[in-house]
């Protein structure tokens, strides 16, 4: 059978050849099926990703089950990863699970409980052979139903990454230098950090991997869908592709999204309602919701670079 494969693996082939692997939330069977069909038809390594909220909603279980599905169904590199764990019981559950990547972020404590907190899980996780993402600076956003407002976003220190870096030992490094979790990321003209992430880079190591997450773009033809159909999403903004596949060619090994997987699902569920009120098949309005999570996917995966790395 196809093995959970592990983000470090991953992120050493696309370094060499500059591009970068999405990370796609999961929820339910038909967001992991949509993402995986894409993965699958363009020949593109993936990475799933399960929340805190996910693993609440959909219980831990049931999609490490689905994962494995997937797995076995299909023959393209596939990561398992825990976003954004907020402790080390979180992330040592998903280590003994059989996850093959976890995250602790520790992004909301100063610099040196971030680093106790994060060395803490990458001696755990090293142990099982499984690597640990880790996060310094602060997005601006929603997360968890936690907002941090734009002027609480701190964007990421160079000099402090490396530092980082070298003392815990974590195999890549969210940053943040622009982007934020959610629909609404600018209330302006969208702008990230490049310049910063080239310090980074020049400081870390240009073979060091690093993650943007907030990364979904919000694309208008989506939310006009949305709209179209009865919701009220007004002034979203999201990051420009243009921008996303700059960052791929700059190290960005790993790019989150998951905002663009909701709006592409809901959207297509609120056409099907709108046009078929008396339907009430959960299949009927749940097929063409998955089948644009595959579309958004496959244009995720060329704006990545990733077509044909797997
Ligand atoms: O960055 C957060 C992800 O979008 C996950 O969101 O915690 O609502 O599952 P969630
Ligand atoms: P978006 O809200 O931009 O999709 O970001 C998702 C993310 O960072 C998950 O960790
Ligand atoms: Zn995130």
């Amino acid at each position: 059978m196809n093995k959970l494969v592990t983000t470090k693996e991953l992120f050493k082939k696309a370094l060499a050849e500059k591009y970068a692997i999405g990370a796609f939330n999961i929820n339910n069977m038909e967001l992991l099926q949509g993402i995986v069909a894409a993965g699958e038809e363009l020949r593109s390594p993936l990475i799933l990703q399960v929340s805190a909220g996910a693993r609440k909603y959909a219980n831990s279980k049931y999609l490490i089950k689905l994962s494995e599905a997937a797995l076995e169904t299909s023959n393209i590199p596939i990561a398992l990863h825990l976003d954004h764990g907020e402790d080390f019981e979180i992330c040592k559950s998903c280590i003994d699970d059989g996850f093959s990547s976890v995250m602790i972020d520790a992004s909301k404590f100063d610099f040196e409980e971030n680093i106790r907190l994060t060395k803490e899980v990458v001696d755990y996780a090293h142990t099982k052979g499984v690597v640990v993402e880790a996060e310094l600076g602060k997005l601006a956003g929603i997360e968890d139903a936690v907002v941090v407002e734009n002027a609480n976003a701190i964007y990421t220190d160079p000099e402090k990454a490396k530092e980082f870096v070298d003392r815990t030992g974590c195999d890549s490094l969210a940053v943040a230098i622009g982007t934020s979790h959610g629909a609404y990321k600018f209330k302006t003209e969208p702008k990230l950090d490049f310049e910063r992430l080239i310090k980074i880079k020049e400081l870390v190591g240009w073979e060091y991997p690093l993650v943007l997450h907030g990364s979904s773009s919000v694309p208008a033809d989506i939310v006009k869908i949305c709209n179209d159909f009865g919701a009220t999403i007004a002034d979203a903004k999201g990051v420009p592709e243009d921008m996303l596949a700059q960052a791929s060619k700059m190290g960005v090994t790993k790019i989150n999204v998951d905002t663009d997987l909701r709006l592409a699902f809901t959207g297509q569920i609120r056409k099907f309602f709108m046009e078929n009120p008396a339907e009430f098949d959960p299949r009927k309005y749940l097929a063409p919701a998955r089948d644009a999570v595959k579309e958004l996917v496959m244009r995720k995966i060329k704006v990545f670079g990733s077509e044909n790395k797997a």
